[in-house]
């Protein structure tokens, strides 16, 4: 049965996702319109066809290309943030639309990306495909682990679905999406206490340092952030890592119900806290793009065409 939410966006870690980014050609919104009407019923079909495939995908808008569509907002759609700090400036590579399919079969979830992108057909640009895989046991490239304090149960619905604070976009969410390109050279030649420090959990064991043993600059520390009274602020991470010979990295991809969570996360890593410390993770990787979307629900998409 569908859920009123695209299913990319709350379903468990995946061992294969494929990241696609598109531009839209302005002068084909109504293919646009038909094709995106036409993905919860395509996606649907294949999840049919292969229903150990664990098949999952969400699509997503960007503020540029909102407004083309819907005379109505969600609360809070904006471009990607730009944020200086004293070693690094991020700047918003923002493209029109996303697909983020994900499965535990790499034929299957290249099969859903050439279904999407036959569909789109002429009213879409390619910008970029990112194809990524679980590494070991849902590890980063840096040998850690990642995504283990990620929300569980029920909570990934109350962390990452918009709710009534935003009725007419309810069972949306909105989703982040950064390429970080390590250099691991660099990386590998720090011992492993060094290696741990940066993110303040162990490397083999995975336990997370006891907060005293933290340091400021943790990336741990830099993204556990409290709300003013005291509740965690949290986000539904995705994200996983890609390889060729020659350039590796982590498609950082994060889901959340308001778009400022994830905002306030990236300005303590590379802002820092209240007396400059940043994150040290970033010391090791870089990003080169970052991407702001709203996931509409199932009933938007379809709705889509009228
Ligand atoms: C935690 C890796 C970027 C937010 C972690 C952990 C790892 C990791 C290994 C510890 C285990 C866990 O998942 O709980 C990375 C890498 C990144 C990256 C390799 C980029 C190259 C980001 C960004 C954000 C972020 C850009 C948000 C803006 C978080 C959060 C946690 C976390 C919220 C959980 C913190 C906690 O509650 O302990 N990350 N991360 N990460 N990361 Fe990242």
């Amino acid at each position: 049965m569908m859920t009123p939410f695209q299913s990319g966006i709350i379903a468990e870690a995946s061992s294969d996702a494929l990241f696609i980014t598109l531009n839209v050609n302005r002068s084909e919104i109504d293919t646009l319109t038909s094709a995106l009407a036409a993905t919860p019923a395509l996606i649907g079909e294949l999840q049919a066809q292969f229903p150990d495939a664990e098949l999952h995908a969400a699509v997503g808008l960007s503020s540029l290309i909102w407004d083309e569509l819907d005379s109505a907002r969600p609360k809070f759609l904006a471009p990607f943030p730009h944020i200086t700090g004293k070693d690094i400036e991020l700047v918003s590579t923002d493209v029109d639309l996303v697909l983020h399919i994900r499965s535990s079969r790499h034929d299957v979830t290249y099969q859903l990306g050439q279904v999407l992108f036959t569909a789109l057909g002429k009213s879409v640009t390619l910008v970029d495909e990112v194809s990524c895989f679980k590494y070991l046991d849902n590890r980063d490239l840096t040998g850690f682990v990642d995504g283990t304090e990620n929300p569980a149960g029920e909570q990934r619905k109350s962390v990452a679905l918009v709710g009534d604070e935003d009725s007419s976009f309810k069972q949306g969410s909105y989703f982040n999406l950064m390429r970080f390109v390590h250099d691991l050279e660099k990386w590998e030649k720090e011992d492993l206490k060094t290696q741990e420090d940066v993110y303040g959990r162990t490397k083999h064991t995975n336990q997370e340092y006891p907060s005293s043993e933290k340091s400021v600059h943790a990336h741990t520390k830099r993204t556990s952030l409290k709300d003013e009274n005291g509740e965690s602020l949290e986000i539904l991470r995705h994200s996983m890592p890609f390889a060729s010979l020659t350039e590796k990295g982590l498609m950082f991809a994060s889901y959340s119900k308001t778009p400022v969570i994830f905002n306030m996360m990236l300005e303590s890593m590379v802002k820092g806290d209240e007396n400059g410390n940043t994150d040290n993770l970033m010391k090791y990787t870089q990003a080169t793009t970052g991407q702001a979307f709203f996931i509409p629900s199932n009933d938007w998409l379809q709705s889509c065409a009228n």
